[in-house]
């Protein structure tokens, strides 16, 4: 048994997400935090909202409200969808919160008398139109580095570059539009991350078994033109974290907070500390997650996000552990996702276009929405939804292979022997074969599992789930019945069997369908399995179980249509 912390890239406030932000970090997080549960490690799965910055500002200013309102409802919404997808975080956070306050500010104290902290009077954007500086998101222009005409001051989401406002080209306003902007001077706290440059090197140097994309973006903008590049971690806003040095006021820089980039990855930390503090239990519970020196040296710290999000995590934040010099645990493995594309367009939360979650839940149970999102998750490329792609997965897969395999068994069962394990019979050539199947099968998708090859793995199972299917069509116990019941028990048994198996295995993608399944099957132990022929001996003859509803319904044709007509605009 091993202890892993997992983190999903923590959502920014700015409203409910769409299909491709949940593929890209909460869902495969949750994947591999039930996967790790069910192996029986011990397991903290960390996420929070991402309450400040700039996007928090202007979708308060857009609904109409005072900024804390908004995240404190809008953390609500989101906490109570993801729970409608069933992530199964230990802990939701909130990157406002008292906890991060403190060690954001902490950090910043550590980081200046490590003598990597600069006050640097800079140049920002000014808007007349506004009577305010423009940082970030409030302004937006073409990239220098790839063109994108709507690149924003803080980075482009074109091509993944970390940028300032005033690198911006024809430069406007994200409030009024206005172009009325000039430059004045203010100050700011720069974290000097190129004195880090050969200590963050070596760091990502050691992660060999990282996967290409995200090694490739970090060691791109860390050999970047003339390197990692000081950033400013401060800004003239008014909603966030205060700029103090630990618990000392910081001269010059009263009314100034820390940028959001610089506070919300502190929360992956912070919010083990909330958890702790939710939970009743004391510090030394959460630092046992992430101080080397309190035991954190044996934890495996996993990491879920988009390709954007790779430079923040991969040079940024492991800048500030760091230069903290204090002993804080880092990253182990850095999983990166590509963009999930929708019906020949791109998702866009500014566009509102795509699926977001809320309207995925009205839709059809999470279960169908994990399967495709997972079976097809943006891994070696970008992917993209369709209408009928989705339809003929949840059809085949879901509702073909694994829920008619259910069905069929159970009340095959039902009708002849009645809703109990039937007695009689052994097993033969054909149990033996699948059963040895089975157990290479399994093997293969824990190795897939274990390496977070999240496509690979649901073909694994579905594989898993396709032989069940063919071995009782080519025994038919439906037509051995009528010979020799005796064999058909036997054949029935094995059937009734697989549910089990199924489950547990079928669990971290489909968590709610896996229940059923359980359920049905009056199977209180879901361990994972060990020795398959033991694991398939597990509901003996006599045990009872409850037919289990229909699993998966058909997307039909006409329902599809629909969804593709409704989807097909934008929402307000
Ligand atoms: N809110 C960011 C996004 O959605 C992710 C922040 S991840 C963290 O892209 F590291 F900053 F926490
Ligand atoms: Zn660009």
């Amino acid at each position: 048994m091993a202890r892993h912390l997992i983190t999903s890239a923590i959502p920014y406030i700015n409203g409910i997400k769409h299909l491709g932000n949940l593929v890209g970090s909460q869902l495969p997080a949750d994947l591999y935090a039930r996967y790790l549960r069910g192996r029986g490690h011990e397991v903290l799965f960390l996420c929070a909202t991402d309450e400040h910055g700039t996007p928090a500002e202007l979708a308060a200013a857009k609904a109409g409200m005072p900024v804390a309102e908004y995240c404190a409802q809008m953390h609500q919404t989101q906490a109570k969808i993801a729970e409608g997808f069933a992530m199964s975080f230990d802990h939701f956070g909130r990157s406002s919160s008292p906890e991060n306050h403190r060690l954001t500010q902490h950090f910043a104290g550590k980081l200046a008398e490590a003598g990597l902290i600069a006050e640097v009077t800079e140049s920002q954007v000014y808007s007349n139109a506004d009577g305010r500086f423009l940082p970030d998101r409030y302004i937006e222009g073409t990239c220098p580095e790839c063109g994108y005409d709507k690149a924003r001051g803080d980075q482009c989401e074109n091509c993944t570059k970390q940028l300032d406002p005033t690198d911006l080209i024809d430069p406007r306003s994200a409030v009024s539009g206005s172009t009325d902007l000039e430059v004045r001077e203010t100050k700011h706290l720069y974290l000097r991350q190129s004195a880090l440059k050969d200590n963050l090197d070596a760091w990502i140097d050691s992660k060999t078994d990282w996967p290409v994309l995200t090694t490739s973006i970090a060691k791109k903008w860390l050999h970047d033109g003339d390197g990692l590049r000081d950033r400013g971690i401060t800004r003239d806003l008014d909603w966030g974290i205060p700029v103090r040095r630990g618990d000392a006021e910081w001269p010059g820089m009263e009314g100034k907070v820390f940028y959001v980039w610089f506070d919300a990855p502190i929360e992956y930390i912070a919010c083990a500390d909330e958890w702790a503090k939710a939970n009743g239990l004391d510090d030394a519970a959460w630092q046992r997650w992430w101080r080397t020196d309190m035991g954190a040296d044996d934890v495996r710290y996993t990491q879920f996000m988009g390709k954007d999000n790779v430079p923040f995590h991969t040079l940024s934040f492991p800048a500030t552990i760091l230069g903290s010099g204090e002993p804080w645990k880092m990253v182990d493995h850095l999983k990166s996702f590509n963009y999930l594309n929708y019906d020949g367009g791109q998702f866009s939360t500014s566009q509102g276009r795509g699926i977001f979650m809320d309207q995925a839940l009205e839709l059809l149970p999470a279960d169908y929405w994990r399967w495709w999102l997972l079976s097809h998750a943006p891994e070696s490329s970008d992917s993209e939804f369709t209408w009928e792609n989705f339809q003929t997965s949840v059809n085949k897969d879901l509702a073909d292979v694994l829920g008619n395999f259910v069905s069929r068994i159970t009340k095959f069962c039902r009708s002849k022997f009645g809703e109990a394990v039937p007695d009689g019979g052994s097993w033969g050539p054909a149990e033996h074969q699948l059963i040895e199947e089975l157990a290479a099968r399994v093997a293969k998708y824990e190795a897939l599992m274990e390496t977070m090859d999240v496509r690979k793995s649901a073909q694994e199972l579905r594989a898993i789930w396709v032989a069940g299917n063919e071995y009782l069509q080519s025994v038919a116990p439906w037509t051995t019945f009528k010979t020799d019941p005796a064999q058909a028990a036997a054949q029935t048994r094995l059937g009734l069997n697989l549910v089990r198996l199924y489950a547990v295995l079928s669990a971290p993608f489909i968590p709610g369908a896996a229940a059923n399944m359980l359920t049905g099957m009056h199977a209180s132990d879901a361990t994972w399995p060990e020795d398959m022929m033991q694991y398939l001996n597990a509901l003996a003859p006599g045990h009872a179980f409850t037919t289990p509803p229909v699993l998966f319904a058909k997307i039909t044709d006409e329902e599809r249509d629909s969804w593709q007509t409704r989807f097909a605009g934008t929402r307000s």
